[in-house]
């Protein structure tokens, strides 16, 4: 067990380190495309002048201050890191600040976020060295409800640069919004918006239950796009495992089950945030592999919501007003245990075996070509050979 989580700290820090930049370059409008690299998602930030193009990764937890990646000499890295000296710009405030466990600088100069600016934005610079945490700049999305704060997501509502105090993650895009809640094409019965406090990206919830049978109780979740998983205390997440896992063949010790493709058979955990339900489906809570299922689903201090879900809805945070609003990208194949959805599940077993019809038609149509080709052909060969055999006679 020691040995698992000493592992599991390895890999953690190994994942960190091994950040990768890829080539593709951000896109510079009010929106900005969001890479993958490896388990976090990075943007580009503009700092400095003339402008240096910076990735930074984007995190929901914990931090609160924009950080900015520098490095002393040469640069070992192959991210692009932030040059003071080639900023005009840049304005040494204090050398005596913490990032973490990295010694840092405080410092301003103007940042970008695609078409916004803050003119003169306060951030942390660090030095990277081999121990850090980071590969590159971290963007806290983080807004302070009050407004004297200096964090970059504030200055820019401050500056005037844009209305609402809001942002959006669209994972199916790769893009990250901020300034605007990006749902002009969503039904707005189809949002699911609920209370959060915005200083932490946390929600109360009523129950996590999964088919009726709580798991937790009264507690807070909380969400976080930098974690690539969903986790939770040790004791609920076992207690959902199995109760996942009823009637299934699963193996508790490697957190997987026996499935199909489509994890038919299996239940969705239910988050109840004071009336309004918010479901995370098995396609999010598990990874399928060759009949195999794994669990995205780890242990830690309190429940958080990490990258699975922000895969299954477009999610829009919101600091004025103090929710988080979710838009499913895709509905769920309803089954034929919840009561009401049997009609659609007919319909669609019709829509199938309809469209299977076709398929077995069009099979019998090439069929019936192919022998009326083939028929073709021998008659032809057959009347030549006819001919010649009246030629030689
Ligand atoms: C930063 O990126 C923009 C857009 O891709 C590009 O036009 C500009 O030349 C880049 N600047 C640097 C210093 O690489
Ligand atoms: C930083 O910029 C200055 C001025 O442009 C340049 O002389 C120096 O070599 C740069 N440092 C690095 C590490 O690129
Ligand atoms: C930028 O802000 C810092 C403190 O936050 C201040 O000392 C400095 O004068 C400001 N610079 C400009 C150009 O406004
Ligand atoms: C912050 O500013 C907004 C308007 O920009 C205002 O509605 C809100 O009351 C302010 N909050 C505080 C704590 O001053
Ligand atoms: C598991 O199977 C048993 C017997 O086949 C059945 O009575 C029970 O309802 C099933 N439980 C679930 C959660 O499907
Ligand atoms: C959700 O929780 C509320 C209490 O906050 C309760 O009244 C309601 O019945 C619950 N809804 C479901 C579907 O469990
Ligand atoms: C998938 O699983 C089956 C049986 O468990 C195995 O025979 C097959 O080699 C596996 N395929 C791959 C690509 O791993």
């Amino acid at each position: 067990m020691v040995y698992f989580v000493l592992l599991l700290g390895l890999a953690q820090s190994l994942k960190r380190f091994s950040m990768e930049m890829s080539e593709e370059s951000g896109k510079f409008s009010e929106w900005q495309t969001m890479e993958h690299v490896k388990s976090f998602h990075s943007i580009t930030l503009q700092v400095g002048q003339p402008p240096q193009n910076l990735s930074a990764v984007v995190l929901m937890d914990g931090k609160r201050e924009l950080m900015i990646a520098s490095v002393k000499g040469a640069n070992p890295s192959r991210v692009e890191l932030y040059n003071s000296t080639a900023s005009s710009s840049y304005v040494r405030l204090d050398s005596n600040k913490w990032y973490g466990d990295d010694k840092a600088i405080l410092a301003c100069d103007k940042v970008s976020f695609g078409k916004m600016a803050a003119a003169n934005q306060t951030f942390v610079v660090v030095s990277l060295n081999s121990k850090s945490k980071f590969d590159r700049a971290a963007l806290p999305l983080w807004y302070d409800s009050k407004n004297d704060s200096t964090n970059f997501l504030n200055s820019l509502k401050n500056s005037g640069a844009v209305n609402v105090n809001a942002f959006t993650v669209d994972f199916e895009n790769n893009l990250l919004t901020i300034g605007s809640r990006e749902e002009e094409s969503r039904k707005p019965e189809d949002a699911i918006t609920f209370k959060l406090a915005v200083d932490t990206w946390t929600a109360d919830f009523a129950t996590i239950s999964v088919k009726g049978s709580n798991v937790a109780s009264n507690n807070k979740v909380n969400f976080a796009l930098e974690q690539e998983d969903i986790s939770g205390p040790y004791d609920e997440v076992n207690l959902f495992k199995s109760l996942a896992g009823t009637n299934k063949t699963c193996d508790t010790g490697a957190s997987t089950c026996e499935c199909s493709e489509d994890f038919k058979g299996f239940p969705a955990l239910e988050f109840n945030f004071s009336g309004v339900i918010f479901t995370v489906e098995p396609r999010d809570y598990f990874s399928y592999n060759n009949g195999t299922c794994t669990f995205r689903v780890s242990d830690s201090g309190q429940w958080t919501l990490g990258a699975p879900i922000f895969e299954e809805y477009l999610s829009i945070f919101d600091g004025d007003q103090g929710t988080a609003t979710f838009y499913r990208y895709h509905e769920i194949k309803k089954e034929e245990e919840t009561p009401k959805p049997a009609e659609e599940t007919e319909e669609e077993v019709e829509e199938e075996s309809s469209s299977d019809g076709w398929i077995i038609f069009a099979y019998i149509l090439l069929i019936l070509l192919i022998i009326l080709a083939v028929g073709v052909l021998i008659y032809c060969r057959c009347m030549k050979a006819a001919t010649d055999y009246t030629k030689v006679v």
